[in-house]
């Protein structure tokens, strides 16, 4: 069975109370929960971590490399400016598939520059919670047709 780790970064701990009309109303904890379920569903292993800090980040992505076979990231606010998460995607030989809950290309000028995205196996973006459902089961596709 597939190993996957769904990684959140700094504030999406805040999810339910912060910025509701742009993040919604899930908590990561529901959010985590329904995903639980999803991956049951398609097969796959998940083991979630969150943090506030670019070097936590950094060893979880490393620790995905080692132990997982992919990881879902959400680096919220890093993804626009840390070089240290991107160069973790591309040191590890795992997938990481990019995702947000908003889609930044659609926000502040200063969210439509993402260092992660040319590091990740692809980005989903702009679906809410359902954009880390869209990865996971981007894991568990098993057709002909997958690059993967
Ligand atoms: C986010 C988008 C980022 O620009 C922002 O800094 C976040 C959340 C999202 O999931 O939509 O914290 O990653």
């Amino acid at each position: 069975m597939k190993k996957i780790l769904i990684i959140n970064g700094p504030n999406l701990n805040l999810l339910g109370q912060r910025e509701p009309e742009l993040y919604g109303r899930e908590t990561l904890s529901d959010i985590n929960e329904s995903l639980s379920r999803l991956a049951q569903k398609l097969g796959l292993a998940v083991d979630f971590f969150q943090s506030n800090g670019e070097g936590e980040l950094v060893g979880a992505i490393q620790r995905a490399g080692a132990e997982y076979d992919g990881a879902i990231l959400n680096a919220a606010a890093y993804t626009h400016t840390s070089l240290a998460i991107r160069d973790a995607v591309l040191a590890i030989a795992k997938p990481v598939v990019e995702v947000h809950l908003t889609n930044p290309a659609g926000r502040d000028g200063f969210r439509a520059k993402s260092f992660l995205s040319g590091a990740a196996v692809g980005v989903v973006a702009g679906f809410g919670p359902r954009s880390y459902a869209l990865a996971l089961q981007w894991f568990a596709w098993t057709e002909p047709t997958a690059v993967a």
